[in-house]
């Protein structure tokens, strides 16, 4: 590559109007690259904030589908769905998980009826079932493997059953995505997709999340054994390969805006879809400073996005879903 010397060169000519800078630029962020995660709780019309996350709610199922609908009239194509459960519900063996009445496949089931339309996503992990906390079964203070493999297979077949699009295994066991695809497929549920968080840290930044779905109360210690360690860039790569490998469809980098750099390692050497969780302390650090009036919350969250399209990413997971879909509507 040449650059011819200044003043032949000038980069700034390629600035100098909208319609120049927009002809130029290498990235675009659409409605379209967005996942919209939502919190589900029970009862009937009832919204609820969570208090760590100004502008989420917690909604009820009937709530969850005409926010489902809101959704698909700005063009979000997906939403995520994670329970809030009851904590008289939460036990060891955490059967509430696949409980085909359970809040997530409740919600699943109204969202299809309402817009079957939007891609429905859920969550295969233990935490929001779980006594302790934990994404896994702890015995003895050790979340053991491959029982919890055998109960995150029940989880996922019982979201399919339900009418899940996107099983999306948050829970960082080892065997996991080969044990659910060999399931799905045995099932019958070849066309449900798996969007793997393959790359999910043992991170700080999902304290709101754990007030939202009332986990953090509950959680004994940390999740140190099983997500990654914040250090690691190489074990990215290898956790990636070898969840394409076990049959993903998809996968995922979590959180997201501080490991910007792995996103782009793992679009470069795999080229497969790849998204990033933009998590829940990343938007309570965006809302809570422009709530506060030190950044435009606007032009912070847009920019934060474009972001992930920048450093490869297909897509996002983020609570700004609606709202970035409306200012990039225009509305
Ligand atoms: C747990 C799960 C977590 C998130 C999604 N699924 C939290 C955790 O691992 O403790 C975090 C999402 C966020 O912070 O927005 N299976």
């Amino acid at each position: 590559m040449t650059i011819a010397p200044y003043p032949a060169a000038r980069f700034r000519r390629n600035r100098q109007s909208a319609a120049l800078r927009g002809l130029v630029r290498e990235n675009s962020l659409s409605p379209a690259d967005l996942i919209w995660p939502v919190f589900v709780r029970d009862g009937e019309g009832v919204e609820e904030p969570v208090p760590s996350m100004p502008g989420v709610l917690r909604r009820s199922v009937d709530r969850v589908a005409e926010a489902a609908r809101e959704a698909h009239d700005l063009g979000i194509p997906a939403i995520c769905l994670f329970p809030y459960t009851d904590p008289a519900l939460k036990t060891e063996d955490c059967a509430e998980a696949w409980n085909p009445e359970n809040l997530s496949n409740r919600a699943t089931r109204a969202i299809k009826a309402a817009v079957p339309e939007m891609a429905v996503m859920t969550d295969v992990a233990l935490d929001p079932y779980n006594i302790n906390g934990h994404d896994g079964f702890v015995v003895e203070g050790e979340i053991i493997n491959d029982a919890t493999v055998e109960a995150l297979v029940r989880q996922a077949l019982s979201q399919a059953e339900a009418g899940a699009d996107i099983i999306g295994p948050s829970d960082m066991m080892d065997g996991r995505i080969g044990a659910i695809r060999a399931a799905l497929e045995a099932a019958g549920h070849q066309n449900v997709a798996l969007l793997s968080y393959a790359a999910k840290y043992a991170s700080a930044f999902y304290g709101p999340f754990r007030d939202a779905v009332g986990a953090s109360g509950a959680l004994k210690g940390d999740k140190a054994t099983y997500q990654m360690d914040p250090a690691n860039s190489d074990e990215a790569l290898r956790l990636v390969e070898r969840d394409l490998s076990e049959g993903a469809d998809m996968v995922m980098v979590k959180p997201g805006m501080p490991y910007l750099d792995i996103c782009r390692r793992v679009k470069d050497r795999f080229g497969a879809p790849t998204f990033a969780y933009q998590v829940s302390g990343e938007y309570a650090m965006l809302r809570g400073a422009a709530l506060n009036g030190w950044v435009d919350g606007d032009r912070v969250m847009l920019e934060s996005l474009m972001a992930f399209k920048r450093a490869g990413c297909d897509g996002v997971l983020t609570y700004f879903a609606p709202a970035a879909a409306r200012l990039l509507n225009g509305q």
